[in-house]
């Protein structure tokens, strides 16, 4: 549980350094969607298969990554010193699972063989998703930041 203003500091840091580590993987993730869309039919299949096994693994780490932030406490801290972001902080929490449940809804998708239109259609689903994880994670430093009044960017 966080206690002091260092330690709020140091934890929000440490969720902004997790943030672009997982935006990293979701980044290359988009690059090889991208440029699966190139492949031939015959080459596809081999590209499902990793792309399946990147979106297990940014599954497993977001799931992690999430479930830090809902028993870390430095979202609720921030609530406690600014109550206004309440709704938004709750919000925030209930998207963990609808995130989690489009990824695992993409992962499925990719275990069929998906070609054509079809294949077109996953691609632009994930970068929906990417999308969505970017809005979310901005929202949640946003709350982190107005709550204790900080610029990470800076830190
Ligand atoms: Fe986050």
């Amino acid at each position: 549980m966080i206690g002091s203003r260092d330690e709020f500091f140091a934890y929000a840091n440490y969720l902004e350094a997790e943030h672009r580590r997982l935006q990293r993987i979701v980044r290359s993730a988009q690059d090889a969607f991208a440029g699966s869309l190139e492949l031939a039919e015959s080459q596809l299949s081999t590209q499902r298969h990793a792309l399946i096994d990147c979106l297990t693994d940014l599954h497993q780490q977001l799931d992690q990554h999430f479930e830090q932030e809902e028993q870390g406490g430095c979202i609720e801290e921030a609530v406690s010193h600014r109550p206004a972001l309440a709704s938004r902080a709750k919000s925030l929490e209930a998207e963990h699972a609808q995130l989690l449940d489009g990824l695992d809804q993409l992962i499925r998708c990719l275990g069929r063989h998906v070609s054509g239109q079809d294949w077109v259609e996953v691609v632009r689903r994930f970068d929906q998703f990417a999308d969505t994880l970017r809005a979310h994670e901005a929202v949640e430093s946003d709350i982190l930041q107005r709550g204790f009044n900080l610029n990470l960017e800076n830190a």
